[in-house]
């Protein structure tokens, strides 16, 4: 390992047997994010622990894209309401269906129903798609990420059968939180439905874009300050890409490295985390799920839309796997994983905690 200053090993010291720093301590950990010693020392403790309680497991999440409506706004997303170049599109109850039946052939034991968030499906048409996927497959957990709703709309859900709700925080600074998203939203809201989902007992997901426009080091600070309190079941990251109809057109895309080190830093704060590789990474980089499930993470979402669909849910640009059936997407990831040492699995892949 290469010598760091005493107080950085000090630091490392730290986080490695607390789990937790300061913010002051994060954002100098984060300033080496260039430093090979420091991250190739993290990223090794964050793939003992991964190993000590997932093994050489790669879970997969089936992911259905099933509308690509949102009434939001916000500033980085190609899906936002004020875009009219996109192509919108939604999936009837017996299209996800099938995708469903197609994903369970494949082996998947987890769904995943993304959308924007879409009025047009009531909660009443949500409860029925619930019920039917849960009624057809008991065995597998469902998972949502349909954005910010009512305790009560998050209640109907859990009871007619959810098991997991995704709902990444984008970013836990206030000012941030204002700069990337327009005046109705607010991080206060978004606080508010991640603890209200955890309440209600769902597994949930939190998370955040790594280099979003403005991002700053004490932001990433304050996200991984909010990980660790709110301590989540699953933690989305991946790096900001530019679309080309957004206002954020221009601007720089995340980094790859510094995502890579947050993967470590999260699997070492909250150990036992389920954390995707996720197709972000894997659109910056061409490696870059690999290098990810290298560094800590353990979970890939494999994309079970209908093909025809796949281009139209185009939250940022040149987004991977918008041309294979989702049994393609599946075997080269299987391939991918395999290359690097683990193992591709179907099992629902329950958090540990
Ligand atoms: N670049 C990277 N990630 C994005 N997301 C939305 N737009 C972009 C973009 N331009 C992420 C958000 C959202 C998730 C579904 O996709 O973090 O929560
Ligand atoms: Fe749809 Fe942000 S644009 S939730």
């Amino acid at each position: 390992m290469e010598r760091h200053g005493s107080e950085m090993n000090n630091t490392i010291e730290k986080l490695i047997k607390y789990h937790e720093l300061t913010k002051e301590e994060y954002v100098e950990l984060l300033e080496s994010s260039d430093k090979a010693g420091i991250v190739n020392c993290l990223a090794k403790e964050a793939v003992k622990l991964r190993m000590k309680y997932y093994g050489k497991k790669v879970y997969t999440r089936g992911l259905i894209e099933f509308t690509n409506y949102c009434k939001n706004d916000c500033y980085y997303c190609g899906i936002r309401r004020s875009n009219r170049h996109a192509d919108r599109y939604r999936l009837t109850k017996e299209e996800i269906l099938e995708c469903c039946r197609n994903g369970y052939k494949l082996g998947f034991r987890t769904f995943v129903l993304q959308g924007g968030e879409d009025p047009w499906y009531t909660d009443e048409k949500i409860v029925d798609i619930i019920c039917s996927i849960k009624q057809e497959y008991p065995d597998c957990a469902l998972t949502l990420s349909i954005g910010e709703k009512s305790f009560e709309s998050y209640r109907k859900y859990k009871e007619a059968g959810a098991d997991r709700y995704l709902l990444r925080h984008e970013t836990a600074c206030e000012s941030h939180y204002k700069m990337l998203h327009p005046k109705e939203m607010s991080l206060k809201e978004r606080k508010a439905c991640l603890y209200n989902l955890k309440e209600l007992g769902y597994q949930v997901g939190a998370g955040f874009m790594v280099g979003s426009p403005k991002q700053t080091l004490s932001d990433i600070a304050d996200d991984l300050i909010f990980l660790k309190e709110l301590n989540p079941q699953m933690v989305g990251i991946g790096p900001f890409i530019p679309h080309s109809d957004t206002i954020f057109a221009s601007e720089e895309a995340g980094n790859l490295n510094l995502t890579l080190f947050l993967l470590s830093i999260i699997r070492i704060i909250l150990p036992k985390v389920l954390l995707p590789a996720t197709t972000a990474l894997g659109t910056i980089d061409p490696k870059g799920r690999e290098k990810g499930l290298s560094v800590g993470a353990n979970v890939v979402m494999p994309n079970l839309s209908p093909l025809t669909n796949r281009k139209k849910y185009d939250l940022y640009d040149n987004k991977i796997c918008t041309g294979e059936e989702a049994a393609e997407c599946i075997s080269c990831l299987a391939k991918r994983v395999e290359s690097i040492g683990y193992e591709l699995v179907n099992e629902r892949g329950d958090a540990l905690y």
